[in-house]
């Protein structure tokens, strides 16, 4: 690390942390997920926590928010050791978090999963309903939005999920406000409202832990950085004097290439022909043909009806009209399980509710869906499974201590990858991945290219949605643009350039 210049001794000097964490450990089974780690955030300033998946963010996260007690070392609040036995604890010393993976509840309305375990109580120790739907509703409009607090959580978008998590966390009075991931399933524009709210956080002197995986919001929010790899704190200092190569390469410990291994690939026949395929509500009139071995980018802004079109081919949703065939043959697809039988799979962008059995271990969860497969004479072969576990964790560059420990014990972004296992492992003729490298660090994202552009040599058809522009550039072979739902615009390799990609997605010209 370099010598603190003398701009940063004053900032240090006049400046004490709201909070400290000095050396701590947490140790699970088998995994040391923090080893002898110290950071410290300060009022009116954004410290970004990087690392790769795996490294322990989200385990700091616990211990901040009194869900996991540390095994070694000591936490000060205004240079005070504190111990937090609780997640009550937490709050009430002024701690507050967005996690990675929210638990909202369905069948609850928006404002009872805000202010849910700290609901404002009128007379007689009831719960007063009009004074939590007024006040979840100035926190929505806070965060501009206009959900309506009395609408159950299930009629939501995943943003607005996300948009309800987060007036969750701003619901309790905090100094110490702790984001895990929290653009991961926002658009641009709710990205740039959560922006205005930390920079109205900052204003008033809190303290802000940030985690991402995407350095050009990194540096646009924050000012100081932390870098974990490997459960220990690699570096850390300001962002302003730091090139993203830098931290790059604390995070990963080696230097990474450009993420897109793109395969020329010989492209075969049609497989897949989708013809005038409308949605009552989501999209219209949409065509295309996908062919062997060919990687389809599905372009737009969240909410052109990507992935609501996508679901209808996987048969989540019923289209109103339109045809589907699969190697020239009419196919119906009216559920999940016809289009599994027909070949085509979805993975879904969304974590959390993707389906994954959390306590059952991950060469379990990698296979369940293709057990006709790794099954004979009507016994699970366990061996069958396994070696099936391995291939797909070994291509996906899963970081987990054994195959056989619970998908649960796996930080976000390997969870992912093991749903994306999970699917492949079925042997689809066609896959749709949604946001496929969505929570997944900068070293595994080639792996995961990498691995996507084998699949189609291999004679996989892909259709990847992406709103990542360069990963749409990089991978696909043809880019299909969506915009308010209809077709935007259908590009070749050879014309692809971003300016005509995002002309065509946002109408701007
Ligand atoms: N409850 C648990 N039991 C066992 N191991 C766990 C548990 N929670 C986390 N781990 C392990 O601790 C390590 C750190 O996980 P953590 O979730 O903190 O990573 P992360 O940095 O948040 O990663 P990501 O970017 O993927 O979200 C991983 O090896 C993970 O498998
Ligand atoms: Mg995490």
């Amino acid at each position: 690390m370099a010598e603190p210049t003398a701009p940063d001794m004053l900032a240090s000097a006049s400046q004490s942390p709201i909070l400290e964490m000095r050396g701590i450990s947490q140790i699970f089974p088998g995994v040391k997920a923090l080893d002898g780690v110290n950071i410290a955030l300060y009022p009116g300033k954004v410290t970004a926590l990087i690392g790769e998946n795996g490294a322990g963010k989200s385990t700091l996260v616990k211990i901040l928010t009194g869900i996991y007690r540390p095994n070694e070392g000591e936490i000060l609040l205004d240079g005070q050791p504190v111990q937090f036995q609780s997640a009550q604890d937490a709050i009430d010393m002024g701690v507050t978090a967005i996690h990675q993976e929210t638990v909202l509840f369905d069948e609850l309305s928006v404002g009872e999963n805000i202010f849910l375990g700290h609901a404002p109580k009128g007379r007689f120790r009831l719960i007063d309903w009009k004074t939590i739907n007024n006040r979840a509703r100035v926190l929505l409009e806070k965060l501009e939005s206009t959900i309506d607090p009395s609408i159950r959580l299930k009629d939501l978008s995943i943003a607005q999920r996300h948009l309800v998590a987060i007036a969750r966390a701003l619901s309790v009075e905090a100094r110490i406000v702790i984001m895990d991931e929290p653009t991961a399933a926002l658009s641009r524009k709710e990205i740039d409202d959560l922006f205005r709210i930390v920079e109205n956080l900052k204003r008033q002197g809190k303290a802000i832990l940030f985690i991402s995986h995407k350095f050009d919001e990194v540096y646009e929010i924050a000012e100081n950085y932390a870098v974990f790899r490997d459960g220990k704190m690699v570096g850390a200092g300001q962002l302003a004097d730091t090139p993203q190569e830098n931290i790059v390469r604390l995070m990963v410990g080696r230097d990474v290439k450009d993420a897109f291994p793109k395969q020329a690939v010989n492209i075969g026949a049609t497989v897949l022909s989708v013809k005038n395929y409308c949605h009552a509500t989501e999209f219209r009139d949409i065509s295309f043909d996908l062919r062997k071995g060919e990687i389809l980018g599905l372009y737009g802004l969240i909410g052109a009806g990507r992935s609501e079109l996508c679901q209808s081919l996987f048969g989540i949703t019923r289209p109103a009209s339109g045809t589907l065939s699969l190697n020239g043959q009419d196919i119906q697809i009216h559920s999940p399980g016809d289009a599994i039988g027909a070949g085509i799979v979805y993975v879904p962008e969304e974590r959390g509710r993707h389906g994954l059995a959390l306590d059952m271990p991950i060469y379990q969860n990698m296979s369940l869906p293709s057990l006709a497969r790794t099954s004979r004479k009507g016994f699970l072969a366990a061996a069958n499974e396994f070696a099936l576990a391995r291939k797909y964790a070994t291509r996906l560059d899963l970081r987990a201590a054994a195959l056989s420990v619970p998908v649960g014990t796996l930080s976000g972004g390997n969870q992912q990858k093991v749903v994306i296992g999970k699917w492949l492992a079925t042997q689809p003729k066609v896959i749709i991945l949604d946001e496929p490298t969505k929570g997944i660090d900068i070293g595994s994202k080639a792996a995961v290219h990498g691995f996507i552009s084998e699949l189609a040599a291999e004679g996989l058809s892909i259709i990847m949605i992406s709103s990542e522009l360069p990963e749409i550039l990089g991978m696909s072979d043809r880019a299909l643009v969506m915009r308010e739902g209809l077709m935007a615009g259908m590009f070749e390799r050879a014309e692809f350039s971003p300016e005509a990609l995002v002309r065509a997605a946002t109408g701007n010209i």
